[in-house]
Order: C-alpha cells, then sequence, then structure tokens
C-alpha cells in the first residue's frame, strides 16, 4: 500500500515508464516463484499492499494484457472541456489549475463532507491497479491506475436509506476550461451510477497512473474508473459527488439519449446505433480484438445486472 500526497512528489520520485515496467516484471517473476521480497513477511497485510503495487494484472488478467504506453494514456485522450480531437487535451489540460481543487460530498448522506485535494490523498490510503478501459469509440487501453476503492468514501459519508444513485459532477470553469464555451455537451459534465455500482470494489476513484500523480489530460487531480463500463462514465476532474434517490440524467445520455444509455456497460452484442460494439482496437496495435462482454469482469459484476434486459437497458 503506497500513500502519497500529490504536492510531495519530486520529479526525482517519478518512475520511469521502463523502469516501472521492469520493476513490476522482476517482482512478478519473484512472486510467481515464491521468492522472498527482503524485510517483508508474506501472509502479512503489509507484503499483501506491496505485492499488490506490482502483482501481475489483477483482477480478471487477460494473458495478453501488456501496459498501454505512458506516451499512448496522456497523448491520445477524451476530455471535451479541452477540444474535441484526441490530441487537445494534452495541448492544452495544463492550462486546468488543480491546486487547491476541492471535492464535495453531498445529498442524502449522514455525514456530507468537503475534502480539500491534500484532505482526500490523506484519508484513503492509494493502491495501484491495472485496468482495461475500452472507449465507446471502439478503441481500448490498459492502463496502471493509482486510487482506491470509491466505497471507503462512501462509507465514511454513510449514505442514508433512501439513496440509490450517485451522481459525479467535473469542475464547471470556461475560463480554465475553454471548451465549456461551445456546447458540444451540456456542461459541466455530469456521470451517475447506481450505488450498488459505485460500492463496488473495482469503482476506484483514480489518483494517478503510472505511479505518478494524475497528468492534467487524464482528469487530474482525482476521477472515476469503472473498468466494466465504457470510458465516458469515467469522469474527470471531480469536483462534486450527490447521492440522490432517483436516477440522474448524465451529459452524454442528455446529448443523445437513443446513444448513449445511463448504464453504458462494455456489451460486444448490443451495437452502439452507429456502429458496431463487437470488436476494438487496443491502441499501439493493429489487429482488432474481440471485444468481451462487461469488458472482460463478467466474474466480478455480472451479478449486480441479474434478471435484467441488458438490451433494453444500454
Ligand atoms: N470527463 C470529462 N469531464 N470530460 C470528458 O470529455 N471524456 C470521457 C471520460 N471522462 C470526458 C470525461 C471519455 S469519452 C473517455 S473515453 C474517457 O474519459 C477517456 O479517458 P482518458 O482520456 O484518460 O483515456
Amino acid at each position: 500500500m503506497s500513500i502519497h500526497k500529490r504536492d510531495d512528489i519530486l520529479s526525482s520520485e517519478i518512475t520511469d515508464e521502463n523502469i516501472y515496467l521492469g520493476r513490476r516484471e522482476f517482482f512478478c517473476k519473484a512472486a510467481k516463484l515464491g521468492f522472498i521480497v527482503p524485510g517483508l513477511k508474506f501472509g502479512t497485510a503489509e507484503a499483501a499492499g506491496f505485492l499488490n503495487l506490482f502483482s501481475p494484472i489483477k483482477p480478471s488478467a487477460l494473458p495478453d494484457d501488456k501496459l498501454t504506453s505512458f506516451q499512448n494514456i496522456t497523448h491520445y485522450n477524451n476530455f471535451y472541456e479541452f477540444g474535441t480531437s484526441k490530441s487537445d487535451p494534452a495541448k492544452y489540460a495544463g492550462m486546468l489549475k488543480t491546486s487547491p481543487w476541492e471535492v464535495k460530498v453531498e445529498g442524502l448522506v449522514r455525514y456530507p463532507r468537503t475534502y480539500s485535494i491534500d484532505d482526500l490523498f490523506k484519508t484513503y490510503p492509494q493502491e495501484d491497479r491495472i485496468y482495461r478501459l475500452r472507449c465507446v469509440e471502439a478503441w481500448s487501453m490498459v492502463i496502471p491506475w493509482r486510487g482506491f476503492s470509491l466505497a471507503h468514501l462512501l462509507k465514511k459519508a454513510d449514505p442514508l436509506g433512501n439513496a440509490r444513485f450517485v451522481e459525479f459532477w467535473t469542475l464547471h470553469d470556461p475560463q480554465q476550461m475553454p471548451g465549456q464555451n461551445i456546447p458540444v455537451l451540456e456542461w459541466p459534465y455530469r456521470e451517475g451510477l447506481r450505488l450498488d455500482e459505485a460500492m463496488h470494489p473495482l469503482t476506484i476513484l483514480a489518483t494517478g497512473l503510472y505511479g505518478k500523480s494524475l497528468p492534467n489530460q487524464d482528469g487530474a487531480p482525482v476521477r472515476l474508473v469503472i473498468p466494466w463500463k465504457y470510458g465516458f462514465k469515467s469522469i474527470k476532474s471531480i469536483v462534486k459527488i450527490r447521492l440522490i434517490d432517483h436516477m440522474p440524467r448524465t451529459s452524454w445520455e442528455l446529448a443523445a439519449p437513443n446513444e448513449y444509455g445511463f448504464y453504458s456497460n462494455v456489451n460486444p452484442s448490443v451495437n452502439h446505433p452507429r456502429w458496431s460494439q463487437a470488436t476494438e482496437r487496443r491502441i499501439g496495435e493493429w489487429d482488432l480484438r474481440k471485444t468481451l462482454l462487461f469488458n472482460g469482469y463478467a466474474n466480478e459484476v455480472a451479478s449486480l445486472y441479474t434478471g435484467m434486459n441488458l438490451r433494453k437497458n444500454f
């Protein structure tokens, strides 16, 4: 388990992508061979946390899940607040000031709270998790996130009995986010989850990637990541998390309700009205891959949707 404060990181501490990959490979091999890591006793929480940091891809590792390069993760982005082209966020998101930053937790909770970003980092220990991200535009990446389960924060807020959904809001500041001057979407960007989806341990608030603080173009200082849903559910640069008793409207649903449903679970057999969702292109690869139901996380999340018609509830 590693804990860091965003502002504490020196450039000398930032892990180079190759070193990160090499270290991870070394520890994976060592762990598989039953190698003892000096100073750590296996079976202890400390060892579990340490190995988690460098452990093989989990959960639901696919044998050929290779990490997408840091360059691609940070230069092929969707962040419409900075433009609609994939290269715009890397060029312009630097203008977003991510400190000071506040995240409000409010609505149907016993303990509403406003976190400063440093509070958030201090309150919730961060860990590294490798997830596949499948975009609705039929491309995908494998990203080594750093973050913590949203459930920890929600449990601390203590949802009231009538809380059923969670609504998330991105910062609204057209001066810092010039894309918000153009009505391509309803601003601020808004997303939502059912409370049980939000409480699922795979759902994380991400605060970093490749062992570094989150780059602005990837949603600094804190964003959501829900690995079994299309990427647009993973809202960036969050300032508000509100628990409510009704299904919220989301920015994409408001823009095109017949194209973007509330659930937006990755599903190869439910096509987008304008293109197939059966295959995807992993960024950095040529050949198409078959898209997997729930992006390959069905073992972990399919039970959330038992009895639901996924074609209707797309
Ligand atoms: N969050 C905000 N605030 N604004 C956006 O335009 N784009 C979404 C999502 N979160 C978006 C957002 C989409 S469409 C995708 S695919 C993912 O962010 C992309 O995340 P990435 O750029 O880190 O790969």
